[in-house]
């Protein structure tokens, strides 16, 4: 197990550029055995769910290898239609893939991929999405076993706007003769990005950003070189960093035009906030004031990733602030935490009440998922004494190396590998 042991009390002030978004690669890399030619993502962070995301792809076949920042994708050697189980379950957005091999093989087996910290995550859209296209879903006994010989464009339309299941109908469609309209599509900005790189592709997928997206199907698509857009969420959370500390930071290649809500929340806690063209400036005040309320929405609405590094800022900020988290079921796994660091948070249900303290404590603290374990990074730059972040390894799933961030940024941050005690059974 790796720790981040944070002594709290500096002042954040400095400069970093914003990597490639994590969900902006995912499907991106999905997307890359639409064709037998071979695709390069350039900038790709190491993060533990692109490597997952590779692994699984190479046991589909591909041959997938790293040339310095760059990664490579040889779709070539693609010889399976079924989704290694036990790595399926390490990273639960491959089942977006369905979509692609759906495209290549007119089938495609997986299994449910199960849910995780902050919610079920059911794929019922995603099936549905499949079977509106005249996909023949099979699931038994947690399998997932999909025909497409009967698959034909055509209108598809979702209950709730999915991030997932637009991208993976998305991918399914490229290859099929004929128009496919996703109605009630999801807006968020790396769809945008994937409708970019599928076009680079040579697919004619336009509407994304908006609720409809339209796919005129094409008969192949060929490799491209691509660098993804960078990651919203990362920029977020550098800036509440700064923040929590009441320093300053000035962000380059950040994805300004996606961020109106972070930023606005931001401001509303007395921020200054400078924006221009991919870059940001935040100056942050002594002590932050509480926002009144934020509620998390599909895009544009305010994003429920950034959602628990805000509650980390409220925590310490003057009066009280309410925190309602409308898209996952339990998004405040960490409250208890930061209420073991002195936080005053109470939770019923999707409600949270943040009341703010004049000072949190250091204390060891556990990430229970990424953005969780980012939150209590915040909350550690803000306490007196040092925090400890126990399972830091599940931050490298969004975030590369976020000590070396922010102590680039002045923080006082050491990662540290701890062996676990063997308790009998595998560790978490
Ligand atoms: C994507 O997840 C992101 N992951 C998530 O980021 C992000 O929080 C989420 O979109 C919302 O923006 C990737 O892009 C890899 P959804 P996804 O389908 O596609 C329910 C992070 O920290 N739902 O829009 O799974 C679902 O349970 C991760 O980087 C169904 O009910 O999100 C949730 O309540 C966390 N049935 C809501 O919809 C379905 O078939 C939003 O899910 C699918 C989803």
């Amino acid at each position: 197990m790796d720790t981040l042991r944070i002594r709290g009390g500096r002042r954040l002030d400095g400069e970093w550029t914003v990597h490639s978004a994590k969900n902006a690669l995912l499907p991106i890399m999905a997307a890359s055995i639409l064709t037998d030619d071979p695709t390069l993502l350039e900038d790709c962070p190491r993060l533990s769910d692109i490597r997952h995301m590779g692994d699984i792809l190479q046991t589909l076949g591909c041959d997938v290898r790293r040339e310095e920042r760059a990664l490579r994708i040889d779709p070539q050697g693609l010889c399976r239609h079924d989704m290694p189980d036990a790595l399926a379950k390490k990273i639960r957005s491959s089942i977006f893939l369905l979509g692609p091999i759906l495209a290549r093989f007119g089938k495609a087996t997986a299994t449910f991929p199960g849910g995780c910290e902050i919610g079920l995550r059911p794929i019922d859209l995603h099936l549905s999405g499949l079977r509106q296209l005249g996909v023949i879903v099979r699931e038994e006994g947690g399998e997932i076993r999909c025909d497409g010989a009967a698959m034909r464009a055509g209108p598809v339309h979702f209950d709730y706007p999915s991030v997932g299941a637009t991208e993976n109908v998305m991918m399914a469609a490229v290859l099929l003769p004929g128009v496919t309209t996703l109605h009630n599509a999801a807006r968020e900005p790396e769809i945008a990005d994937l409708q970019r790189a599928l076009r680079f592709m040579g697919a004619q997928v336009s509407g994304a950003g908006t609720h409809i997206i339209r796919v005129q199907g094409v008969r192949r698509l060929r490799g491209i070189v691509y660098r993804a857009m960078p990651d919203r969420i990362v920029a977020g959370t550098l800036l509440a960093a700064a923040a929590a500390s009441g320093g300053r930071i000035c962000l380059r290649n950040a994805p300004v035009e996606d961020m109106c809500a972070i930023f606005s929340k931001l401001r509303e806690m007395g921020c200054t906030v400078r924006e221009a063209a991919g870059e940001v400036d935040l100056a942050a005040p002594e002590r932050l004031t509480a926002f009144q309320q934020l509620q998390t929405q599909p895009h544009p609405g305010f994003p429920t990733d950034m959602q628990v590094q805000m509650l980390a800022l409220a925590a310490r900020a003057q009066g009280t602030s309410v925190v309602v988290e409308n898209v996952f079921e339990n998004r405040f796994t960490h409250a208890g935490d930061l209420n073991r660091m002195g936080a005053n948070v109470m939770v019923n249900g999707r409600t949270a009440i943040v009341k703010g303290v004049g000072t949190l404590y250091g204390a060891r603290v556990t990430a229970r998922d990424l953005r969780g374990g980012a939150a209590l990074a915040i909350a550690g730059l803000s306490a007196q004494g040092e925090t400890v972040v126990e399972h830091a390894e599940l931050i490298d799933r969004g975030y590369e190396r976020l000590e070396t961030m922010l102590s680039a940024l002045g923080a006082d941050v050491i990662r540290h590998s701890e062996q676990t005690q063997e308790l009998g059974g595998k560790q978490p």
